[in-house]
């Protein structure tokens, strides 16, 4: 079986569930294609609420080893990622310094990616072990002499590394189906030491509303994280939230600190529980008003790009991301509007992206094409991109609501 559907929640177990938005049946988003190569199979997109600790699901979960074994997306692509993790890894020291009297600090990074967030610790003095499922990017770490472990993050796993201080899992617990188990493993690890900590960073629902990212939903995210739901599985395993922040990174996230060990609790974590009862983040009405503003940016960019179309406009995209790939076949976008997509990750060069089947081409097409339109797909990049990028043309920005500047 390809997929299995959600009949409960993973977090709380409450099986009022209720459907809040259809975003149709799509292809997953990563699973690039070459051309003359067939489609890949399409599968629901849809987000459910939990009526009992307000976690936002998807109704189904793909296999993931259709989704991870072979992963494209590269974080160091993006210097303001890069500056991101840095910027993480002195946090987390400054936690660490006053609290564990220690001079060689353990980080294991979960879902390591390329050695993006791992690189940047090296730097600030830690040791450092990635955990990353995906070869093509376990072997990124090697080349960064980051010593890695190419497997998913399980028992068997954690028990053959050795005790760490610090635990970090960026981007990558909304993909994951037992969350409960995930934490389990970290709690159990960070006992160790006791004063271990872990930081966990997601996307932030919030944002997602707020701003309409309605493009962030695909496959490969289960889960759509408020703090609430969040704190009701820390505290589960054991682990305590004594700090919670938003980084402005993927759009808006929020990054929390545990610990199995009760550090003295900051007033953010008040804070948020604030914020969101202020917002009525735990309130349905909140939803459906966010699924009427989803169908208004798709009819608006489907009408702006089909007239450039009956114009003759030339219109490319930028940014290959599952975001932007989620966006496309949402809206139906397909190569008789957008005539390539550029993308400066060298592997997804030449590829074409899963049912509109646009093909991704390097950034040297914008001079060999002289696009009057660029579409920013990856609009979450968009300062860093659009200083670099020059062509005597318009931006299009479809999210929160699409803008042509
Ligand atoms: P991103 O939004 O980080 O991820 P997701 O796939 O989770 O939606 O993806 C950004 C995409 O944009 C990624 O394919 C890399 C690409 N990109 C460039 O090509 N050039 C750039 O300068 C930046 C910042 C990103």
């Amino acid at each position: 079986m390809d997929y299995k559907l959600v009949k409960s929640c993973r977090i709380c177990g409450s099986k009022r569930l209720k459907k809040y938005l259809d975003l149709g049946n799509q292809p997953l988003p990563n699973n690039l294609i070459t051309p003359y190569f067939p489609d890949h199979s399409k599968y629901p997109l849809q987000v459910l609420f939990c009526e009992s600790c307000s976690l936002s699901h998807l109704s189904i979960v793909v296999n993931p080893k259709l989704m991870f074994s072979n992963y494209f997306y590269h974080s160091s692509v993006s210097k303001t990622f890069m500056k991101h993790c840095y910027e993480l890894g002195k946090k987390i020291k400054k936690i660490v310094k006053s609290h564990i009297k220690k001079q060689d600090l353990l980080v294991i990074d979960i879902a390591s990616n390329d050695g993006c967030l791992l690189e940047q610790f090296k730097r600030l003095g830690y040791y450092v072990i990635g955990v990353e499922p995906a070869k093509n990017l376990a072997e990124e770490c090697k080349k960064k002499n980051i010593s890695v472990v190419n497997e998913f993050w399980s028992d068997e796993t954690a028990k053959r590394l050795p005790a760490c201080d610090v635990i970090t899992a960026t981007n990558v617990l909304a993909h994951v189906d037992d969350i409960s188990g995930f934490l389990k493993i970290c709690a159990n690890k960070l006992r160790i030491y006791t004063k271990g900590i872990l930081v966990v960073e997601v996307p932030y629902l919030f944002n997602l509303l707020n701003k309409n990212q309605f493009d962030t939903i695909y496959h490969e995210h289960l889960s759509y994280f408020l703090f609430k739901p969040l704190k009701i599985a820390f505290e589960k395993q054991g682990l305590n939230i004594f700090k919670v922040e938003q980084p402005n990174i993927h759009g808006g996230s929020l990054r929390i600190y545990a610990s199995p060990y009760s550090y003295p609790k900051h007033k953010s974590v008040k804070g948020i529980e604030r914020f969101e009862k202020l917002n009525k983040l735990h309130d349905f009405l909140t939803y459906s008003k966010f699924s009427g503003n989803v169908n208004k940016v798709r009819n608006e960019l489907v009408t702006f790009l089909k007239s450039l179309r009956s114009y003759n406009k030339k219109v490319l995209a930028y940014g290959a991301s599952a975001k932007g790939i989620s966006l496309l076949n949402f809206c139906e976008i397909d190569n008789s509007m957008i005539r390539y997509i550029i993308d400066d990750t060298y592997e997804k060069q030449y590829k074409q992206i899963p049912g509109s089947r646009i093909q991704i081409v390097p950034r040297n097409y914008i001079e060999r094409e002289k696009p009057d339109y660029i579409l920013l797909l990856a609009w979450n990049f968009m300062k860093e991109i659009v200083s670099k990028v020059k062509f005597n043309g318009k931006w299009i920005i479809p999210i929160p609501k699409v803008v042509v500047k």
